[in-house]
């Protein structure tokens, strides 16, 4: 993976026209954009398909979590497709990431990356449905930890747990960092946020960055200011 594709910016748009037009305008100011669920069934695919054409590497956030057979065949669909990220959910168990991790293997490119506990999430709402993990890095240490033996490339994690994971799972692993904030911006819905450079500093390996770069009135300037704080 390219070097410089380390920053990621994610298109949390609801129609393709407006996706476009954002990445018209970043050019080669942005190698790497993540597609989620939104973008991906407002646009299609067709969207991710011209994304590559345009030589850009694609996250695809599809957030698996199904049966083995069906996740594996959505990680065939998005390694078909050229994307170099697609997330499956840990919480699903091991035969989930085994499966999800199988799938990718005619795919040299693709990696396969598990979630842990999405960054909107506190100790409070892991109680609620059930879990009695001591804390949500608990919960999140847990999860990296069967997520990488399952043969995941990597984890999605909050900023606040970056460096306990990349002490936990040594150099290798990918870390993909969203719920990053721009230094005196506002957290945006992240219960876990933190700034880039924080993120990097601690041991991610990639940040995704959206609203701070998609919805400023200059997105070049605001993702040269990411650049700038790592
Ligand atoms: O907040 P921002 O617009 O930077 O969000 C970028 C990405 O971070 C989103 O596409 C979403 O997947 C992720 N996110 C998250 N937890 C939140 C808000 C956003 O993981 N609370």
């Amino acid at each position: 993976m390219n070097n410089g594709n380390r920053i990621i910016v994610a298109l949390d748009f609801d129609d393709r026209g407006a996706a476009e037009a954002l990445v018209a305008r970043l050019g080669d100011a942005c190698g790497h954009y993540k597609v989620g669920l939104e973008l991906l069934t407002s646009a299609g695919p067709g969207l991710v398909r011209e994304l590559r054409d345009r030589g850009h590497e694609v996250f695809l956030d599809l957030k698996l979590f199904e049966i083995p057979d069906s996740v594996a065949g959505a990680v065939r669909a998005a390694g078909a497709l050229g994307v170099s990220m697609v997330t499956v959910h840990a919480m699903g168990g091991t035969g989930i990431l085994t499966a999800a991790v199988e799938a990718a293997r005619e795919f040299p490119r693709l990696r396969v990356l598990a979630l842990t506990v999405v960054t909107s999430m506190t100790g409070s709402d892991l109680a609620d449905v059930g879990i009695a993990a001591a804390s949500t890095e608990e919960q999140v240490l847990r999860l990296a930890r069967l997520a990488v033996a399952a043969g995941c490339d990597g984890v999605i994690a909050s900023p606040r747990e970056v460096g306990a994971l990349r002490a936990a799972l040594g150099p290798e692993p990918l870390i993909v960092t969203p719920g990053v904030t721009l230094p005196g911006a506002a957290e945006g819905g992240h219960a876990r946020a933190g700034t880039p450079g924080a993120a990097f500093g601690a041991g991610a390996s990639h940040i995704v960055v959206g609203r701070s770069v998609t919805r400023a009135a200059d997105p070049v300037a605001a993702l040269g200011r990411v650049r700038a704080g790592i």
